[in-house]
C-alpha cells in the first residue's frame, strides 16, 4: 500500500502508547534540551517505534519527528510525529499524555490521531470524513461568549526569557472567561476542544508535530483552526494555534491581536 489508512495509524499509535504507558511512574533517564525543556528515554523509544514500523510498510516516506528532526528525504508523503506530547506531565507522574502522529500528503494533511493511553482514548481523524473519539463521531460545542466558555492554553519552554510569553493573554482571558486550563499536552488540548469538553485553545508559539494532528481532529468536529494572525495555514513556520467553534475564534483572535 502506498497511502495508509486511517486504521493503520490508529493502531501504530495504540501501540507506541502502550510504550508510554508501560513506563509510566517507571524510573526514567532524563535529558534537559533547555532550561526546562526535558526529554526521557521513552520520547525517544515510542519515536524510533513509530519511525521503525513506518519504514516496514512505507518505504520512502518522509518524516518530520521531535526527536530526530527530519528524515527520509524527498517525499510527497510526510508523518508529523510527536512520540509523547505532555513530557513535563509524563515525566512528573501526571498521567495526562499522548502519542499524536499525522500523516499529509502533498502538504496538506490527510490523517490525524491523537491516542492517550492513560485513559485509552483514540482521538482520530481523517479530512473530509469527521473526527472520531474510540469511533464516536466529535462535534465543538456551540458556546457563543467568552463569559460561557472554558478555555485552555500552553506556554512556550523558553517562557522566562522571551516577551511572548502569553502570560498577558493568560490574566486577559483569564478575566473574561469560567477559566484558562494549562493541562500540558498541546495535541490532547485540541482534541478536547474537538469533543466539546473545551470551548477554545490558543498557543502562540507551537511546533508542527504539536498540532498537525489534532488539528485536523479539532477542525473535522467544526473547530475554525488558525494561527493567531488568523491564517488557516497553521502548520507553516512559525507555529501558533487558536482552535474553538467559528464565533469564539473570532473573540479568542480579537482578543489576542488586541491593541496591535
Ligand atoms: C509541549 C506540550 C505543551 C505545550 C508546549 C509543547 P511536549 O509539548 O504540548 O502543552 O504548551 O508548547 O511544546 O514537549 O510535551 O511534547
Ligand atoms: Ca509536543
Ligand atoms: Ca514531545
Amino acid at each position: 500500500m502506498n497511502q495508509p489508512t486511517l486504521l493503520f495509524v490508529e493502531e501504530l499509535a495504540r501501540k507506541a502508547g502502550q510504550i508510554l504507558h508501560d513506563n509510566y511512574e517507571k524510573e526514567l533517564d532524563i535529558k534537559f534540551k533547555g532550561e526546562i525543556d526535558l526529554v526521557t528515554h521513552v520520547d525517544h523509544e515510542s519515536e524510533r517505534f513509530l519511525i521503525h514500523e513506518i519504514n516496514q510498510h512505507f518505504s520512502g516516506h518522509k518524516f518530520l519527528a521531535e526527536e530526530s528532526g527530519e528524515s527520509g528525504g524527498e517525499s510527497d508523503h510526510l508523518w508529523m510525529i510527536d512520540p509523547l506530547d505532555g513530557t513535563v506531565n509524563f515525566a512528573h507522574g501526571v498521567p495526562f499524555f499522548c502519542v499524536s502522529v499525522a500523516y499529509a500528503y502533498k502538504g496538506e494533511v490527510k490523517l490525524g490521531v491523537v491516542y492517550d493511553p492513560m485513559r485509552n482514548e483514540m482521538f482520530s481523524a481523517e479530512r473530509g470524513l469527521g473526527s472520531k473519539l474510540n469511533q464516536k463521531p466529535l462535534k465543538v460545542k456551540e458556546t457563543e461568549l467568552l463569559k460561557q466558555s472554558l478555555l485552555v492554553t500552553g506556554f512556550p519552554y523558553d517562557a522566562w526569557t522571551t516577551k511572548t510569553n502569553n502570560f498577558d493573554n493568560y490574566e486577559h482571558f483569564g478575566k473574561l472567561s469560567q477559566g484558562v486550563r494549562r493541562l500540558g499536552s498541546a495535541a490532547l488540548d485540541l482534541c478536547y476542544i474537538a469533543a466539546g469538553r473545551l470551548d477554545g485553545y490558543w498557543e502562540l508559539a507551537v511546533k508542527t508535530w504539536d498540532v498537525a494532528a489534532g488539528g485536523l481532529i479539532a477542525e473535522e468536529a467544526g473547530a475554525r483552526v488558525t494561527n493567531v494572525k488568523g491564517n488557516p495555514n497553521y502548520c507553516d513556520l512559525p507555529v501558533s494555534i487558536i482552535a474553538a467553534n467559528p464565533r469564539l475564534h473570532q473573540q479568542i483572535l480579537e482578543g489576542i491581536n488586541r491593541g496591535k
